[in-house]
């Protein structure tokens, strides 16, 4: 039988603190601390982010151990996310991790979150349904938007991707037009479910097949919004449902219109969904049915495992530790990190 191997991992690289400890392929405890304290300032302010972060991480270490019933003596490797992420949130994360594998002496491991987003499809859980190689993943999140093919754990290439925002900030900055709170996303989501997605047709962006761009339907909503409201200053309370319904069908409609040409582009009909916004109940749906539709096998992270979280950089560190790819103590975190580095 093979033995334990116990890695605890730590991600910081947004404004969500996270400790996970994984046995092997197999998650035991997954704990996250959100920072409340950015939702009335409509974003993450990256001061404030970093010392929520220096308040957090000890406690969320501590109660992921215990979740896991384990010390931090039985530890096999600490794992950490180095980057992309915001500077001052991610060396909270490095340092801690730095000092915590030197006192313990044991490997340190770097983790790209990108890759991490990616790889929390070989959790391994009941029911878990593990991408074979190669596939597509459309990793969709606050910061990124982008179209990778994974032909295997560590060899991935970026296929297309967005020009400027990526699709979190599209929900997010959409919600803020309509004056909801941040993270505006799983508000729209929330909101999308009582209204009518056809209500108001939004016009699509015209990119290259694999690219996507969101800042001209960003000003569409807004353009619209505004000109509504000179008719009818009561316009967003009156149809919040039918707009968060209209806004969300636009944006997932790019979406799988892209994932469309990624099949007929590469062959592949694996497809995976990551990230932030694959929490979204409509892409969720509507790549479920294009099980159906299309004859495609599709891989929908546990919800648990699509916005920020340290389970992901636990697997992506086993998957690292396996192969004997660790870190030396110079290491810095990066701010900015491509999915494929
Ligand atoms: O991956 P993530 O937690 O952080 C980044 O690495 O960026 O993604 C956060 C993004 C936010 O933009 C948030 O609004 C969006 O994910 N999000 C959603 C939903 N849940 C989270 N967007 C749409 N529908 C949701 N249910
Ligand atoms: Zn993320």
């Amino acid at each position: 039988m093979n033995k334990s191997i116990y890695i605890l991992a730590i991600e910081s690289s947004c404004d969500d603190t996270s400790a996970s400890v994984i046995c092997n392929a197999k998650v035991l405890s997954n704990v996250v601390a959100n920072q409340e304290v950015h939702s009335k300032y409509g974003g993450v302010v990256p001061e404030l982010a970093s010392r929520a972060h220096q308040q957090n991480i000890v406690p969320v270490v501590q109660q992921a151990l215990e979740q896991a019933n384990i010390t931090k003596e039985q530890l096999s490797a600490i794992a950490f996310t180095k980057g992309p992420g915001l500077m001052g949130s991610l060396l909270v994360g490095t340092s801690f991790a730095k000092s915590l594998a030197l006192g313990l002496q044991i490997p340190l491991i770097d983790v790209n979150h990108m890759q991490a987003h990616i790889l929390a499809h070989f959790i391994e859980e009941e029911n878990s349904k593990i991408p074979e190689f190669p596939f597509i993943c459309l990793t969709i999140s606050g910061g990124h938007t982008q179209i990778v093919k994974v032909t295997n754990h560590f060899e991935m290439e970026i296929l297309g991707q967005t020009i400027d925002d990526a699709v979190g900030e599209a929900f997010d900055k959409s919600a803020k037009i309509l004056g909801l709170a941040y993270p505006g996303g799983p508000l729209i989501d929330k909101y999308a479910k009582l209204g009518n997605p056809k209500a108001y047709p939004f016009t699509k962006p015209k990119v290259g097949d694999l690219d996507f761009s969101f800042s001209g339907l960003k000003t569409g909503i807004l353009y619209f919004i505004q000109k509504q409201q000179r008719i009818n200053p009561n316009f967003i309370e009156e149809n919040l449902n039918d707009i968060c319904a209209s806004i969300q069908y636009t944006i997932v409609e790019i979406l799988m219109d892209k994932l469309k040409n990624a099949v007929k582009k590469t062959g592949i009909k694996r497809i995976a969904i990551a990230g932030g916004v694959s929490a979204n109940s409509e892409i969720r749906a509507r790549l479920q049915l294009a099980e159906k539709h299309f004859g495609w096998s599709t891989y929908i992270p546990k919800f648990e495992y699509t916005t920020d979280n340290a389970a992901m950089i636990a697997i992506t560190g086993y998957l690292k530790f396996l192969n004997n790819n660790y870190a030396d103590v110079s290491v810095t975190a990066k701010a900015r990190l491509k999915v494929t580095e």
